[in-house]
């Protein structure tokens, strides 16, 4: 049956690897969106399997018919694993679902590895391989392989779309690769972690110092257990170097970006910017300086005529500068893995929308 709004029907068998918060609560975003995806689009997103753990044990759920969504959140939150989900449980690993499962999508979501983006790496190239579509919120394998990886996603004519990994609630990725098309960008600037910024908020605003304000954080959820790639400013570094790569025509690794974290500010430098009207932030900047590009993350102080004053608690905001369109900045408040979950979705969407491979 064809929706009142939308000529055709498109079913999407969709694979998920990593099922974590943001799997999670991208599954439970779609049980919530099922009814206007099909009304809007005329998308129907069946999850024909889902695999999580690996060490040593990968533990998955399979039916070729699809998976029953909220049987399959209610077995994970009730039993621990998707293993238990009835008659589809087992044991298949996250690569022989890949390859075998005769899904069209895969959305990865396993953990950031800045290393050498593992697992998530071979999970991309392994879909790629299938002639999968990808949609990923893990930074890894894109910091350490991004034009590696969208060469041969060209090559296989499959989409590999990535804004969940890039501050996906601001949004980076579909403003700078869609919303400025034709303009050259020259400037990419951000605040685009929660953890770091609500850290300096809390040291500004309550005079905490950084130790009690990463409790505060951890205590929230806001914070990992183990903080140290926010606070260190990788998670940041990471996030513009993939928005540099894509969308400034860079090929900038990991080890070129000069980063320096939040570690040494103290509650007394917080006092003196204070005193001359600013606030500390994290800022990931890119900047082409004629031919090169360069990419740093430092903490800066702003003044209140910049709207980066303005971004607090768990904000996040991306300022772009374009030979066509000026200044474009975004802003958002949001953050965390409900708001990932959203930004998987919309880029499912888009691959909908534009993949000639998936038939209407
Ligand atoms: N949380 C956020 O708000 C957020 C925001 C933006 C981007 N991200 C990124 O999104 C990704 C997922 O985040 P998350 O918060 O959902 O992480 P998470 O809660 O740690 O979940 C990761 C999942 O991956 C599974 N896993 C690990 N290795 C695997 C393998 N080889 N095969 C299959 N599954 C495997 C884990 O299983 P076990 O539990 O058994 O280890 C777990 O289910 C990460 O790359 C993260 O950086 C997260």
């Amino acid at each position: 049956m064809l929706s009142p709004y939308c000529e055709f029907y498109l079913e999407i068998r969709t694979l998920i690897v990593g099922f974590g918060r943001v799997s999670q609560a991208f599954v439970s975003t779609l049980i919530r969106q099922k009814p206007y995806l099909f009304r809007r689009y005329g998308i129907e997103i069946s999850l024909i399997g889902a695999v999580e753990g690996g060490k040593p044990t990968f533990h998955s759920a399979y039916s070729e018919d699809g998976l029953d969504l909220e049987l399959l959140l209610s077995t994970k939150r009730q039993q621990g694993r998707i293993s238990s989900y009835p008659r589809a449980g087992g044991h298949l690993s996250s690569r022989e679902l890949i390859r075998e499962s005769g899904a069209q999508l895969l959305i990865e979501a396993t953990p950031t590895n800045l290393t050498d983006g593992e697992p998530g790496l071979t999970h991309i190239r392994t879909a790629i391989s299938a002639g999968m579509h990808i949609v990923t919120s893990n930074k890894g394998p894109l910091v350490v392989s991004l034009n590696e990886l969208r060469r041969f996603a060209q090559q296989k004519t499959v989409e590999l779309m990535y804004s969940a990994a890039v501050a996906g609630e601001l949004p980076v990725m579909p403003i700078g690769s869609c919303g400025l098309a034709g303009s050259a960008i020259r400037r990419i600037e951000g605040i685009l972690n929660a953890t770091t910024n609500f850290v300096l908020t809390q040291m500004h605003k309550r005079e905490l110092d950084m130790m009690n304000a990463l409790d505060e954080a951890k205590r929230l959820g806001i914070a990992e257990r183990d903080p140290n790639l926010d606070i260190e400013g990788f998670d940041t570094a990471a996030k513009l170097l993939i928005a540099t790569n894509s969308l400034m025509e860079a090929n900038i690794k990991l080890s070129e970006v000069d980063v320096s974290g939040i570690r040494f500010v103290t509650p007394n430098l917080i006092s003196e910017a204070k005193q001359k009207g600013c606030v500390l932030k994290l800022v990931g900047s890119a900047h082409r300086h004629e031919t090169a590009i360069k990419i740093k993350v430092a903490v800066e102080e702003i003044p209140r005529i910049d709207p980066f004053y303005f971004v607090d608690e768990t904000g996040k905001a991306v300022r772009i500068h374009t030979d066509l369109f000026g200044e474009t900045t975004l802003m958002s408040s949001s953050s965390g893995p409900r708001f990932t979950a959203a930004s998987i979705l919309r880029d499912l969407i888009n691959i909908c929308g534009s993949s000639s491979s998936l038939s209407h």
